[in-house]
């Protein structure tokens, strides 16, 4: 059976002493005992403090680089990541790949660098709205994570997390329904099946991530591909956090 990871993700929001208050408030209020892995991706600024206080929810970064140091200016390193002792690194958002021009061949340079690294990137993928609307939302997902994971062994593949993302339900409010997130997950754990084998795709996790709330939670998490939730505006109030780590599947 596989586990299940929530996780939210402040893009750039809070400072860091209310993110330390944050974390220190709801961090004992995690249900430790559930198959649920609880995480929070912080702005890079905080990664240290937050992870000072935070004992049961996982923290993890937006982005890195895939150099190990240089020239960068404005960038963080696995090694900086690593000393800060943090699992999990957030690659490939949309707003990354839109605001920032992240390519999928930086995005493949990341998932190399972090899984040789032992950190578990979680690779977002997605698509636009003209992209839905024109039926085309399994070939783009296709193209991405085929590019994404191009040059990744079957074993370090599966270790992968994978947040689908539709673009169109990213803050919007317009929450993809089950059946469609669903439906793309599915799609997404074949794509991987293709690409490596049967066993990979059984173990990898799938995130879906769009508008999840606490009120949507459940019937998202119910379906059989879908293993955990990447989520914004709803992770950013700490009872509605506790509602979406705590949910009762
Ligand atoms: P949202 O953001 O939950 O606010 O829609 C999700 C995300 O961008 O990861």
């Amino acid at each position: 059976m596989r586990k299940q990871i929530i996780v939210g993700n402040w893009k750039m929001f809070k400072t860091n002493s209310q993110a330390v208050e944050f974390i220190k408030s709801v961090d004992s209020k995690v249900n430790k005992d559930s198959n649920i892995i609880a995480g929070i991706a912080v702005p890079s600024i905080m990664l240290s403090d937050v992870q000072k206080v935070a004992k049961n929810i996982v923290i993890s970064a937006q982005n890195c680089y895939f150099e190990k140091e240089g020239a960068f200016t404005g960038e963080i390193s696995i090694p900086m990541l690593q000393d800060l002792n943090v699992k999990y690194v957030v690659i490939g958002h949309s707003e990354r790949r839109d605001i920032f021009g992240e390519t999928d061949e930086m995005i493949n340079n990341k998932v190399k660098a972090l899984l040789l690294s032992n950190i578990t990137p979680i690779l977002c993928c997605g698509e636009s709205l003209e992209t839905y609307e024109s039926g085309k939302t399994i070939e783009w997902v296709k193209s991405q994570i085929t590019k994404d994971f191009a040059g990744v062994s079957p074993e370090d593949a599966k270790k992968v997390v994978i947040a689908y993302e539709p673009i169109w339900a990213i803050g919007t409010g317009k929450v993809a329904t089950p059946e469609i997130a669903q439906n793309v997950c599915k799609e997404i754990r074949n794509i991987i099946k293709d690409i490596y084998n049967e066993q990979v795709a059984n173990e990898i996790l799938i995130q879906y991530g769009g508008s999840v709330k606490p009120e949507n939670i459940k019937d998202i998490l119910d379906q059989a591909d879908i293993d955990g939730a990447l989520v914004g505006g709803a992770s950013l109030i700490e009872d509605s956090y506790l509602g979406l780590v705590n949910y009762k599947g």
